[in-house]
């Protein structure tokens, strides 16, 4: 769904009800206006109540395509957006791109399919954000960025210039990234996490934590086996 055909977007249905659907129910009435009808989804195994902030809550099931056109994945962890975002595609609705009309960017920037970019960011030239990407409030990405699918960029995170994310990395709040080279960027591996107020210098192995200024290897995966 590109941002040109979503001027039509009427209704949208937001999967996830906590926090940051919340903010995702703000952030589409700063794009369309109060008239845009939000509903919430949550899986069926979470008990639904019947509203939150005066939005409908509901169950995410084979019934919700036969109402719903259009969705987007409001959780903050980049593989359940996967996950879901699988789900919805299979239920026949189409995913929604939101950006929020204060974002700085050039013409020169790419914003894929489902993914969101909060109020307060800037994108300068030759950026391009993948599927399903959040890219939360008061982020700055410089020139030659590349986030790839279902990575999750934290407030205040900020990105130099070339710099490439593998799939599904999570960027925690205030985090930095130095910037690499030109034909040489600093990588930053699949599903890699970087502590919130990590500084990144050098290319981050995939499935690792990273922590500290300059971040440091913490564990080399990124998620502890539960
Ligand atoms: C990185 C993070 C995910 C790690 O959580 P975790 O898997 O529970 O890991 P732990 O708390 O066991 O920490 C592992 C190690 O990293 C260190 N560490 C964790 N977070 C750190 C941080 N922000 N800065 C520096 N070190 C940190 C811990 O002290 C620990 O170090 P040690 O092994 O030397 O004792 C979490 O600390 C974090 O920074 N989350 C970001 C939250 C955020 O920005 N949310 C935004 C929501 S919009």
């Amino acid at each position: 769904m590109s941002e040109a055909i979503s001027n039509r977007i009427r209704d949208l249905l937001i999967v996830g009800a906590g926090g940051s659907g919340r903010e995702v129910a703000w952030l589409a009435r700063d794009i369309y206006g109060s008239n845009i009808e939000l509903t919430f989804a949550v899986e069926p195994e979470f008990s639904v109540t019947d509203a939150i902030d005066d939005i409908p809550v509901i169950s995410l099931d084979d019934r919700i395509s036969r109402k719903f056109s259009h969705y987007v994945i409001a959780v903050g962890d980049g593989a359940q957006r996967k996950r879901l975002s699988t789900l919805c595609n299979k239920l026949g609705m189409q995913p929604l791109t939101l950006v929020h009309p204060s974002v700085i960017r050039s013409s020169r920037v790419e914003i894929d399919d489902g993914s969101i970019v909060c109020a307060g960011s800037i994108l300068t030239t030759n950026v391009k954000i993948g599927r399903h990407v959040h890219v939360n409030i008061a982020c700055t990405l410089s020139h030659d960025v590349t986030v790839d699918d279902f990575s999750t960029l934290s407030p205040s995170v900020h990105i130099s210039g070339n710099v490439r994310t593998g799939s599904g990395v999570f960027l925690g709040a205030g985090a930095n990234v130095i910037n690499g080279k030109a034909g040489l960027p600093l990588v930053i591996g699949c599903d890699a996490v970087v502590a919130a107020g990590a500084c990144v210098t050098r290319n981050v192995q995939p499935d690792t934590l990273v922590a500290g200024v300059p971040a440091v290897l913490k564990r080399s995966r990124s998620r502890d086996a539960v």
